[in-house]
């Protein structure tokens, strides 16, 4: 066979079976390599392995991940469903393909060479619960992953979901610490949430179209620890103090006002979905080398005192290059700064406390 002919026939194997037998390519129990598999025709793009894969933020974010022209390979990790899931996904015509792994022994498969892992893996919360309520579950499934990772693909951007990422993004420090593979750069607790719900909600009290606005949001991912920086949104705009007041409150809360609409069938997965979609993509396109992208993110941080913290990161081909200074505050939000540091200290020393025992 001339060898041009043969490539084409060994890449339309590696496609088959790729999507056939997900994860034995990545087992062994094919001839045919990863690398084979990913020359599609199509430009080359990231790997990304997300992790909690069948759930309900698991399963609208692949679909979303799925579309994103910047991700070559999809590896769907979970504990549960993923041979379904992959299959179903497989069969979407964009040019991402698919892999399913299923259980703790396919971990590391799940992982090898990954560029960029996402974890929403864990328990959501039901009405009446904390986010700090979930923490005995996913602290643990938040440290076993990231050993995964630290394993498996330790210069990948880590993208954390599963909640409360105020100590489960200090746990996976930890875990990285401990394996020596720890870069800050490259770690990235997930608030997008808080800022796609401030914009949506601050352009409904202005009357605007919400693709045009952008309100950052500061603090961490938790109750009053959530801050939006109303003085700075995008474009200027004032707000009466009754406005500041009831945006703040439903930025805030906006979580639980799903947790309650869902009434025991979960917290917000389709708006998180779209969320960690536009913060992967935001992550892909500054890995790929685009300048200027600027996102809020809970990350290791200088700007407080406090080791963790959300502020407006600027995002590289390293993950984070810099995190911005918080600008100029009114005296609304200096007294919310003040008043959530104490909640978010607390919660940022129950993961160090965990992930030290
Ligand atoms: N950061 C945010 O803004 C935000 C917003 C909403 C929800 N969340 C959090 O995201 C997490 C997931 O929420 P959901 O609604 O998708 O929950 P879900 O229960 O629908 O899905 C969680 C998935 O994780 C899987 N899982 C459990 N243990 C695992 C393990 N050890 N390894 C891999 N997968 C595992 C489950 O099988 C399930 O498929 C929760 O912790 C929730 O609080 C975060």
């Amino acid at each position: 066979m001339a060898m041009e002919t043969q490539d084409r026939y060994h890449r339309r194997l590696a496609t088959l079976s790729a999507h056939l037998q997900p994860s034995s390519t990545q087992q062994g129990g094919s001839a045919l390599q990863m690398g084979i598999c990913r020359a599609k025709g199509s430009s080359p793009g990231f790997k990304v392995a997300l992790l909690g894969a069948s759930g309900g933020i698991g399963q609208p974010l692949a679909l979303l991940l799925k579309m994103n022209p910047h991700i070559s390979v999809l590896h769907l990790y979970d504990v549960v469903n993923t041979p379904g899931v992959t299959a179903d996904l497989s069969h979407t015509d964009t040019s991402a393909v698919v892999r399913g792994f299923v259980g703790k022994d396919q971990l590391e498969p799940a992982l090898v060479g990954m560029e960029l892992v996402i974890i929403p893996a864990g328990v959501p919360r039901k009405p009446g619960m904390t986010r700090d309520d979930l923490f005995n579950i996913n602290a643990g499934i938040v440290r076993t992953l990231c050993e995964g990772v630290a394993k498996c693909c330790p210069k990948a951007v880590v993208h954390v979901i599963s909640n409360p990422v105020n100590s489960t993004v200090p746990i996976a420090a930890e875990v990285f610490k401990k394996a020596g593979t720890y870069d800050p750069r490259r770690l990235m607790g997930v608030t997008t949430l808080d800022v796609v719900r401030a914009n949506t909600f601050v352009a409904e009290v202005l009357g605007l179209d919400p693709a045009i606005v952008k309100v950052p949001v500061i603090g961490g991912h938790a109750g009053i620890t959530i801050l939006p920086i109303l003085s700075q949104v995008t474009p200027p705009s004032s707000f009466t103090k009754d406005e500041v007041e009831y945006l703040t409150n439903r930025i805030q809360n906006g979580g639980t006002e799903v947790v309650e609409a869902k009434a025991g069938a979960g917290s917000a997965t389709l708006s998180m979905a779209f969320a960690a979609a536009k913060f992967a993509d935001a992550t892909l396109r500054a890995l790929k080398g685009e300048a200027g992208i600027v996102e809020c993110a809970f990350v290791a941080s200088q700007v407080t005192e406090l080791p963790f913290f959300a502020s407006k990161v600027l995002l590289g081909r390293n993950g984070i290059d810099e995190i911005l200074p918080l600008g100029p505050l009114n005296e609304y939000e200096r007294e919310g700064l003040i008043k959530l540091k104490g909640e978010l200290k607390a919660s940022i020393d129950k993961g160090l406390a965990f992930a030290a025992k």
